[in-house]
């Protein structure tokens, strides 16, 4: 019985390697155009990415690194989700302009609000530099020595590549470092804030829904892009003018229905689809369980004073939500690989991998991989979980110990010069005032007291009232004067002293240890992705995600998560004003949105039934970093904004299941109606283009038959 499950679901595996997938948009010809349009898509490889001509890629743009944006006009105007611009709203909101609570919308031009340290990066052109970066890197060099040849490698293809003085570039590994790939950018920096509705729209549903179908979130933001009157980019000025991108997106007012082709083009983080058995058991067993159990501890405190002090909650809305965030996710991703039996499926493929290997006689070559990872995986287990347990307690969940962190630092630097002591001191200094911007110590200790606990025994919790860094004045005290006086003054403060000691222990036994064995893991999981792709060559293999521009595809589909329970892939207003609960954090309704709602307002934002469309599925493989990400519809038309994926479906950054996963986008007409109807920034749309291609194409059709018929 076991072999045939076994078996099974090893068939499952091959037929599921037919989907999933963020592919390179430079190398989209064959294959994947083939694919696309086989799944009703009629746009051709250089419609999407071409160097010498305009393509959508033009539109695209890395959202500060984190998250994805797309130009939706001819003068720049951008579109991402309400979460990525969330730092952005919650720096500019205060008790008295609360664009949290209440939404933001600049009706002119003048109004439009820059931000700090925030750029937005488009792709110029992407070259294959394999060749280049491997010359001379041979298997009888040692790891590290062909690390650094390849290392010194990129620097000179980097140095030499052909690029304007403006533009940069920056060379990225694929397929685990089989394959290399040249980008060259530009990136603009002078970036306003142009609109956002309330949290009520944008966060709808908040953590409870987050993760979750059926979904009912506004999740979008618009910002613009600003150039000098050269186009280029420059640092904020006010005589910068609006950009005028090579390509920005039509706006399709036709939406979509089940089975439509959509394409979801951005630049998803990180995704760890070809690990052994072995790794994904401990990321689930010992790793999630770990990091979820201390945040679950940290938004306890956090979430109580949110709810109970407005100021606070302004402060903290950001440092919750990404907390939030990933343990929401880590869950999910927990029962995602248990219910689609992820690690018997990969030990399957495991299987048949040897087998094939031994079969073709590749042994001596690759005998070893699959072993010696499951060594060292078992050998690192101790010290990942202790690593996890101090980022999550240290560095990711309350504000003293991070600060801590980095003095001890310092006081590293000092005992190499009193320069690079002076730098570090800077960049303290700089940190220190941002965390000090929404910084409570009442919340922090509170935190403090939740999940110290979970790291050590011994609990001190009233350095908080000792210390002098619950205060941003008497924390830059301690720093004045030089090397020899601050870091005496710093061996006296409470918390330096109660904390230093646990952050020396991870320098000299935690850290070390776990970097001796980290790289020989990824040497060896570099070494098991080329055995595969030769061991098992008729496999559908996409390099997993890095932080650079991809391209996913699939069709609007629902799912089934359980027994007898099928979801579609459409929400509509119905189903915010059914979630509606007044007063409350997550699932009030605005005013204003109830009013359009019961006199159906709705203007040209409904699909043909006189409903307005909120959110929809598709089979797209997206990740974190998708976020804002464009849902293109088979002409090249923005249909919606993707924002997150299904609960059943969060463990594909490891395994892509198409029976579950599902990405999560907002349907364009959602957004345009907000935009319209409830925020009354018409001039926005009016930007647009908006455009009707189903419609169009029916028209066509039938036009043709009358003819045929003449
Ligand atoms: N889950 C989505 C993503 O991974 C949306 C997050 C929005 N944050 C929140 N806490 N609701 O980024
Ligand atoms: N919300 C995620 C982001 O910020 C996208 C959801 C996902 O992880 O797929 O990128």
């Amino acid at each position: 019985m076991r072999i045939f499950k076994i078996l099974f679901l090893f068939i499952a595996f091959q037929v599921s390697a037919q989907q999933g997938g963020m592919w390179i948009p430079s190398l989209l010809q064959g294959m994947n155009e083939d694919e696309m349009q086989s799944l009703g898509s009629k746009l051709s490889a250089k419609d999407i990415y071409d160097v010498n001509n305009s393509s959508l890629k033009d539109a695209i743009g890395h959202f500060n690194g984190g998250c994805t944006s797309e130009v939706i006009s001819n003068n720049g105007l951008v579109l991402t989700n309400h979460h990525c611009g969330f730092s952005q709203i919650q720096s500019h909101s205060s008790l008295e302009n609360d664009y949290l609570q209440h939404g933001f919308w600049a009706m002119n031009l003048d109004e439009e609000l820059p931000n700090d340290n925030l750029y937005i990066e488009f792709i110029v052109r992407i070259e294959d530099v394999t060749k280049q970066v491997l010359e001379g890197v041979t298997d009888d060099m040692t790891d590290r020595a062909q690390q650094s040849k390849r290392g010194s490698n990129s620097a000179a293809i980097e140095r030499a590549a052909k690029k304007e003085a403006w533009q940069d570039t920056k060379i990225k590994a694929f397929y685990k470092g089989n394959q290399y790939f040249l980008f060259v950018t530009e990136r603009y920096t002078d970036i306003r804030l142009v609109g956002a509705p309330p949290s009520s729209i944008g966060k709808f549903g908040s953590d409870t829904d987050n993760w979750v179908w059926p979904r009912h979130t506004g999740d979008f933001s618009l910002f613009r892009i600003y150039a000098d009157k050269n186009n280029r980019p420059a640092a904020y000025s006010k005589d910068n003018v609006p950009f005028k991108p090579r390509h920005f997106l039509p706006v399709s007012l036709d939406g979509v229905s089940e089975d439509d082709f959509t394409m979801v083009f951005g630049f998803p983080g990180t995704t760890d689809e070809y690990l052994p058995a072995v790794a994904i058991a401990q990321t689930v067993e010992k790793i999630n369980p770990t990091a979820i159990a201390i945040r679950t501890a940290a938004l306890k405190v956090i979430d109580a004073f949110m709810m109970v002090d407005d100021q606070i909650r302004i402060q903290y809305a950001s440092k919750q939500a990404r907390i939030a965030n990933a343990w929401k996710k880590w869950q999910g991703e927990n029962l995602g690989i248990h219910k689609s039996g992820a690690i018997a499926i990969k030990k399957a493929q495991e299987a048949e991998f040897t087998k094939q290997m031994k079969a073709k006689g590749l042994e001596a070559k690759y005998g070893t991989v699959l072993p010696e990872l499951e060594r060292l995986y078992n050998e690192i287990e101790d010290v990942s979980v202790k690593r996890t347990s101090f980022m999550e307690v240290f560095l990711r969940t309350n504000e003293l110990t991070p600060m801590i962190f980095n003095l001890v630092q310092l006081e590293a630097a000092a005992a190499n010069s009193e320069e690079t002591f002076e730098k570090q001191r800077d960049a303290n200094i700089g940190r220190m005032k941002g965390v000090y911007k929404n910084y409570n110590a009442e919340v922090d200790k509170g935190v403090f007291e939740e999940v110290m606990p979970m790291y050590a025994d011994n609990v001190d919790s009233s350095i908080y009232d000792k210390t002098a860094f619950t205060n941003q004045e008497s924390a830059l005290k301690v720093l004045e004067g030089n090397s020899t006086e601050v870091l005496e003054k710093l061996n006296n403060d409470a918390a330096y002293q109660y904390l230093k000691p646990y952050i020396i222990e991870f320098y000299t036994t935690i850290e070390p240890k776990f970097q001796e064995l980290n790289p020989q893991i990824n040497t060896l999981e570099q070494q098991y992705m080329t055995a595969l792709m030769e061991v098992l060559p008729k496999q559908r293999y996409f390099p997993d995600a890095n932080g650079t521009l991809r391209v996913t595809y699939g069709k609007v589909k629902g799912y089934e998560p359980r027994d007898a329970v099928y979801y579609e892939p459409l929400t509509y207003l119905d189903g915010v004003m059914e979630k509606y609960i007044p007063g409350d954090y997550e699932f009030d309704v605005p005013e204003k949105l109830q009013e359009l709602y019961a006199k159906k307002d709705y203007g040209q934002y409904t699909d043909s039934t006189g409903k307005v469309p909120v959110c929809f599925l598709g089979t797209n493989h997206t990740t974190g970093g998708n976020s804002g990400s464009p849902a293109i519809d088979a002409y090249g038309n923005l249909v919606g904004l993707n924002f997150d994926r299904v609960w059943e479906g969060t463990m594909s950054d490891m395994y892509y299941d198409p029976e579950i996963c599902r990405n999560i986008m907002v349907d364009m007409r959602y957004v345009l109606f907000i935009i319209d109807k409830y925020a009354g920034a018409k001039h926005l749309i009016d930007e647009m283009t908006l455009v009707r291609p189903k419609t169009d194409a029916k028209k066509s059709k039938k036009t043709k038959k009358v003819k045929r018929k003449k």
